[in-house]
């Protein structure tokens, strides 16, 4: 049971990567300020968070089971809350999809929708009504710098989550109403199994539908690429938790926050040229036409931050 003055803060998607380091350091908070309930849509994977977990577990940090595209599942663990109430949600499942659209099939494209946009949409309704009624709230969600820049091969994926942004941009303005706040964390590449998955997922893949070229340039052009950024300026889980932890702390919780500094000019340039051609054509000529310097470029940042960003020893702050 929460106790007086603790939040109580639910988050999908606790079974690895940012949802898991999240738990965990809200419930390790030294002042006890969180009532974390860490929930996932598959318990069989509940051994590592339970590990991470140590001695905070089922102290301030509860197991659940909920899978954010079920309507029962999202119900049946809101009503099993002993607190009776959830005042910050942290909106963290996600999955991922790349490769040309052209042999990702419609209903492939909507199960990403699924999770990434409804499955946020349906926490949202499920605890509205609630937060309204007590007017107070914060609606936290892990969208990402994709939710604001598309990336190349990356189509459906950037879809979900500017959608995502889009709906909450729109109803953090009536929130403030109610006294809730609405925050985006917006992370560049993360260390997580999230890559991981997008790669097994695509080294199984014939690619069908998509002509040779295509599929050429995604692999030996966009799959190096990706994996040079992730290496160069992917950041830790701890360092998106440690970034979502402040946001979660703030007296007003801002309604962005870029956890990686290295993708402050790229969102920059999308703002300074209302005809979008200055992104566009930056990114196609440093993927198509400049891939040595873009590579040059990785390795000395890489030299420059000593690998930082992967070993979180930078703070997003
Ligand atoms: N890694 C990155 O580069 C990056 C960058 C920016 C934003 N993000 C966002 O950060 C969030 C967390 O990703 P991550 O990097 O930590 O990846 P991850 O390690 O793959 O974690 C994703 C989590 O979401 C869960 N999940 C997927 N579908 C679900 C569903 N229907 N119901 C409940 N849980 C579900 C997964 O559970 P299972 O284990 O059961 O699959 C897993 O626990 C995602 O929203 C992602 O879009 C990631």
């Amino acid at each position: 049971m929460a106790s007086d003055g603790q939040k109580v803060v639910l988050i999908t998607g606790c079974s690895s990567g940012i949802g898991l380091r999240l738990a965990v350091q809200l419930a390790s908070d030294p002042l006890k300020r969180f009532h974390v309930i860490a929930t996932m849509r598959n318990l069989s994977k509940k051994g590592k968070l339970e590990e991470a977990a140590g001695a905070t577990l089922n102290k301030t940090l509860h197991i659940a089971q909920l899978d954010v595209c079920y309507d029962e599942s999202v119900t049946q663990c809101l009503s099993s809350i002993q607190a009776g109430r959830v005042d910050i949600v942290v909106n963290n499942a996600g999955v991922g999809k790349i490769g040309p659209v052209e042999s990702l099939s419609i209903e492939e494209m909507k199960t990403i929708f699924e999770t990434n946009l409804f499955g946020v949409v349906r926490m949202i309704k499920a605890l509205l009504p609630d937060m309204k009624k007590r007017q107070s709230g914060h609606i936290v969600v892990m969208s990402s710098v994709i939710g604001l820049q598309g990336v190349v091969f990356n189509d459906v994926y950037a879809a979900s989550k500017f959608a995502i942004e889009g709906f909450c941009e729109s109803l953090a303005v009536q929130l403030l109403k109610f006294n809730i706040y609405v925050s985006m964390i917006e992370p560049g590449p993360v260390n997580t199994e999230f890559e991981m998955k997008l790669m097994e997922e695509v080294s199984q893949s014939e690619f069908p539908g998509a002509d040779p070229v295509t599929v050429q340039y995604f692999k030996d052009v966009y799959l190096p690429a990706s994996h040079d950024i992730f290496m160069t300026m992917g950041q830790t889980p701890d360092a998106i938790a440690q970034a979502t932890m402040k946001v979660i702390s703030m007296e007003r919780p801002v309604f962005r926050y870029q956890t990686n500094v290295l993708y402050t000019p790229l969102i920059a340039m999308k703002y300074a040229d209302n005809t979008g051609n200055l992104s566009v054509r930056t990114f196609y000529n440093l993927l198509f036409n400049h891939g040595t310097m873009f590579k040059i470029s990785l390795t000395l940042l890489r030299i420059i931050t000593c690998n930082c960003f992967r070993s979180g020893e930078i703070s997003p702050n």
